[in-house]
Parts: C-alpha cells; sequence; structure tokens
C-alpha cells in the first residue's frame, strides 16, 4: 500500500487516465474475488473508498456496499452513459477531441471532395457520436439508438453532394448497428454507382488521452471534494453525478440497472441539421 498525502496528488490535475494503474479485473467478477478485495480493504483500515469510472466500475462500487464496504462512486465515464448524471467525467473532453479530429478531416474532404466516415467511441451507446455529429457539422450520424441502412446514408451524402457542399462527414457510433467497417464495404462495393470516394478514420483511444478540459476538470474537483464529504457524512452507497449542473447522490440500486436515454431533442436538431 502507498499512501497518498496532499503533494503526493499536486500536478495531477492536467493528466487524463488514472495514476493508480486501476484497471479492468476479470477475478473481481466472482464472489471469491470480491471477497478478497473486502479483506485486502479490512485488513488495510480503509474505512472509505470512493469508486471513480464507468458502468463495470460502479457494479463492481455496489457489489463491495453490498459486503458492507463505505464506497461512494463518482460517475465518470467518456461514454456519458451512466444514469445518475446528465454529463459524466471525461465526455466533454473525448468530444472535443473527436471534434477537433473531424475539423481537421474536413479540410481533404473539402479538397478532395472525399466523404469521410469517422468513428466515434461510446460503446453502446450513441450519446458521443450524436454530440460530435451535432456540432462538427456532419450530413449524417448513425447511433445504436437509431437504425439507419447504408442506403439511407448514402442517400444523405448524396443528397449534400447535390445541395452545393464540397465534402461529407458521416459520424458513425462504434456501437451502431452499421458501424464503420460494414459501411466502407458497402461504400466500396456500390463505388461505381454511389460516385464518391471515402476513407475511414478511427481516432478510437486518442478520444481517451487527452489533457482534461475545463469543464471535466471543475465536474471532477466537485464531484471528488462531494464524495469525502459523503463518507465522513456516512451518506454512501450512492453515485454522484451532475444534475441540472449540482452534485447529487443517487442509490446504487436506483442507477445501475436504469436506462440513460439520449435527448430526443439532440437527435431531432441533428436529424434536422444533417439535410
Ligand atoms: O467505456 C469507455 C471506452 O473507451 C468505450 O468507449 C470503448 O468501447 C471501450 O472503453 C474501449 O475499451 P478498451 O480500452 O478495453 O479497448
Amino acid at each position: 500500500m502507498i499512501g497518498l498525502g496532499l503533494r503526493d496528488v499536486g500536478g495531477i490535475i492536467e493528466r487524463g487516465g488514472t495514476m493508480l494503474g486501476t484497471s479492468r479485473c476479470p477475478a473481481f467478477l466472482t464472489d471469491a474475488g470480491q471477497e478478497s478485495a473486502v479483506r485486502q480493504l479490512v485488513q488495510r483500515d480503509v474505512s472509505g473508498l470512493v469508486v471513480i469510472g464507468g458502468n463495470g466500475s460502479q457494479a463492481g462500487a455496489h457489489a463491495l456496499a453490498r459486503r458492507g464496504i463505505a464506497v461512494v462512486g463518482v460517475a465518470s465515464t467518456i461514454d456519458n452513459d451512466l444514469p445518475g448524471s446528465d454529463v459524466t467525467i471525461g465526455a466533454t473532453t473525448a468530444l472535443d477531441i473527436a471534434l477537433e479530429a473531424i475539423d481537421r478531416l474536413r479540410v481533404t474532404a473539402s479538397a478532395h471532395k472525399r466523404v469521410f466516415l469517422v468513428e466515434v467511441m461510446g460503446r453502446a451507446c450513441g450519446y458521443l457520436a450524436l454530440v460530435a455529429g451535432l456540432t462538427g457539422g456532419a450530413e449524417a450520424i448513425l447511433i445504436p439508438e437509431i437504425e439507419e441502412s447504408p442506403e439511407q446514408v448514402a442517400a444523405s451524402i448524396l443528397d449534400a453532394y447535390q445541395r452545393g457542399k464540397s465534402h461529407a462527414i458521416v459520424i458513425v457510433a462504434e456501437g451502431a448497428r452499421q458501424d464503420a467497417d460494414a459501411l466502407a464495404h458497402f461504400f466500396t462495393e456500390h463505388s461505381a454507382r454511389l460516385g464518391f470516394e471515402l476513407r475511414v478514420t478511427k481516432p478510437g483511444h486518442v478520444q481517451r488521452g487527452g489533457a482534461p478540459r475545463v469543464f471535466d476538470r471543475l465536474s471532477a474537483t466537485l464531484l471528488g471534494a462531494a464524495a469525502v464529504e459523503h463518507l465522513q457524512a456516512g451518506r454512501h452507497g450512492v453515485l454522484l453525478g451532475l444534475t441540472g449542473g449540482r452534485v447529487s447522490a443517487k442509490a446504487y440500486a436506483d442507477v445501475l440497472h436504469a436506462a440513460k436515454p439520449l435527448d430526443p431533442q439532440l437527435i431531432q436538431l441533428a436529424q434536422l441539421l444533417a439535410r
């Protein structure tokens, strides 16, 4: 065990990822793994645990809470798919990175009248793709929540060219039913008929590698402080997030299996602006 004092955690606010080195642990999915984790915490007199992470981490935190450990969760994932927080830590920085990539790709897309397919992370959730597409001025956005056929995507691209656009950017969520590879395959197969040249770009883990931007630093600071306060006050077994711009605490049991649908207004707007 390494003790961390105030000076040991200085200078990390501008770093992404985790300086703790924590990562997924398959053994923790088993009873034996969870019992071992509880033993380690008890042996080391850990009186409270703050778990910062997404669905997997929070499911693990809930498992520890059910085994009697005082746990407070902090909603943090680029996917923004955790109910209990309007925006999770990491999502807006990942969006900024995706947006930068889209802006850069548009230069070549416009110069050579090309179509670019950009695959955005997000697991089974279309939030990143939807917001990146909306703010990046995409001609089409494919997300897991809405089914669209390759022919429909091709029609949107051709329509964009007919309206005088010199490029077409299609944002594809990695979890979309027609993912970037499937679409690329379709467009290559039908290239003679469709008549456009296409390139696929996958920023991938680059989206997770940036220095946290201002919103993420602020929300992490607010939620980190609130997590300590909650533990000190004995209010544990909750997931902290931001709701309406304020720190909110939701019982694990209420959020972990709840759905977090995308904002229908954003979907509508994206469809309207793509025309
Ligand atoms: O949950 C965050 C996330 O970056 C997803 O968007 C992505 O699908 C996944 O993790 C990638 O996981 P890994 O780093 O194990 O490839």
